[in-house]
């Protein structure tokens, strides 16, 4: 009889030290965060060089049924420790990926095991969260996607990853300085190369009365994506993963704040032999972001409106009961921040540029250096007000909990992860406290979040 594997590890255990020898996971697949090479620019300008996982830039698509777990293996073969983060997904605090708060970062030559349930359904994605204003940049996120229990009534579906790359155009590579003042005191870093998936100039083909499901993320490290449909229809039927209660119909455009998502389902009414487009508008240009070409009719006439996406199942927020928290963002150019407390010191404007921080949430500096934003009870209504008291744009965005924008009329907006603010502008945010841990709260445009727009909330 052939020996169990037990019994072969028992007896080599007892002649070597291989009982030190730790549990291996299995089923978990790996996910390889490298150095790889890719073609980005037009041929002439030769290959570039990225980070990504797998070595390509999205990495791999990760795409589950709601309510499966998902593992992956990190492998660290980058020069640099790493981590990642699972961007809009209600997650177990441990699995976060948060270098720092709920992890150490991932030194080269280590690996990590991410375990975790995907408990909503909706377009997600996942980045790295070290260094992440390099890391992003260079090229280190994927799509994650949970799929709804039955799908819904589409002929096919598109996941575009918007990005936008910040190119050195006399070597071809990434403009290497990651950590520039002027990004980091401006608009964050904005890129000279724009592209979908990797690619510029996306062209799929499409059938005329076809209706598509786009899975827009903006992955740009500071980009505001403004989109625009020409030759489609379309209707919103969920932001930032979460499905909207009613679709809502695609308007003049729609703007995406760095991480924000949107899914929208388009209806493709350009003539076979002509193409339809989604734009984005830059400086005042519409230009092609993705562009469909028609071969075709798929059938003679259109679908009706759509029907909402399968909510998922969130706990009402009380609004009456909720505790206010207030957080004042202020700095950056134009800004007229005085002064702020960094590393428990407090310091003028011009030594906190020496130490290349621009930025202050409620006058304080840091992720862990000071007392977090709010100590929370497990399960505690809350409605926190955040005033823009900058010159510009940011996209704040809360780890592990979904909340609401709470509209003027005071009545709760959608279910959101990542809230946009306009420079001066206030807005409130409603959630219920209800995933225990350490919750980072940032500003997603990625140069910011380094140079002070970092805070974390604490459920017990
Ligand atoms: Cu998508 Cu803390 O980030
Ligand atoms: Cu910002």
């Amino acid at each position: 009889m052939k020996p169990t594997r037990r019994q072969v590890l028992g007896g080599l255990a007892a002649s070597t030290a291989l009982l030190a020898l730790p549990a291996r996971a299995v089923g978990m697949t790996p996910l390889t965060a490298q150095v790889a090479d890719m073609q980005l620019l037009p041929e002439e300008y030769g290959r570039t060089k990225i980070w990504g996982y797998g070595g390509t830039m999205p990495g791999p698509e990760i795409r589950v049924a709601q309510g499966s777990r998902v593992q992956r293996r990190l492998i660290n073969e980058l020069p640099q420790a790493t981590s990642i983060h699972w961007h809009g997904i209600r997650i177990n605090n441990a699995m976060d990926g948060v270098s720092g708060l709920t992890q150490s970062a991932v030194e080269p030559g280590a690996d990590f095991n991410y375990d975790f349930i995907a408990p909503d359904s909706g377009t997600y994605w996942y980045h790295a969260h070290n260094r992440s204003f390099e890391q992003v940049a260079r090229g280190l996120y994927g799509a994650l996607i949970v799929e709804e229990p039955s799908p819904p009534d589409v002929d096919a579906e598109d996941v575009l990853t918007l990005d936008d790359w910040l190119i050195d155009p006399a070597t071809g590579q990434l403009d290497s300085n990651f950590e520039a003042p002027h990004d980091r005191s401006h608009a964050g870093r904005n890129g000279n190369f724009i592209a979908t998936n990797g690619v510029s100039g996306l062209t799929k083909s499409a059938r005329q009365n076809e209706r598509r499901r786009l899975r827009i993320i903006n992955a740009a490290n500071a980009r505001l994506f403004q989109l625009r449909l020409e030759g489609l229809e379309g209707w919103v039927v969920a932001l930032d993963g979460m499905p909207l209660s009613k679709p809502e119909k695609f308007g003049e455009s729609l703007v995406l704040g760095p991480a924000q998502r949107a899914d929208v389902f388009v209806d493709v009414t350009a003539e076979t032999g002509s193409s339809a487009y989604l734009l984005a508008i830059l400086n005042g240009e519409a230009l092609p972001q993705v562009r469909y070409n028609v071969t075709g009719q798929a059938t003679k006439a259109r679908r009706d409106m759509p029907n909402p996406l399968p909510g998922n199942s969130h706990q009402m927020v009380a609004l009456d009961e909720a505790t206010p928290l207030a957080l004042n963002m202020e700095g950056g150019a134009m800004g007229g921040l005085r002064a702020a407390t960094l590393n428990g010191k407090r310091m003028n404007f011009r030594q906190l540029v020496q130490e290349g921080q621009f930025w202050a949430f409620n006058g304080a500096i840091g992720m862990m250096e000071n007392p977090p934003l709010a100590k929370l009870s497990r399960g505690e209504n809350v409605r926190l007000k955040i005033r823009n008291d900058t010159a510009f744009p940011h996209a704040m965005h809360l780890h592990g909990m979904h909340f609401h924008e709470v509209m003027d009329d005071g009545r709760l907006g959608p279910l959101r992860d990542t809230t946009l603010l306009f420079g001066d502008e206030t807005r409130e945010i409603a959630f219920v406290a209800d995933n225990p841990g350490q919750w980072l709260l940032h500003c997603h445009m990625l140069s910011h979040a380094a140079s002070g727009m970092m805070t974390r909330i604490e459920v017990a």
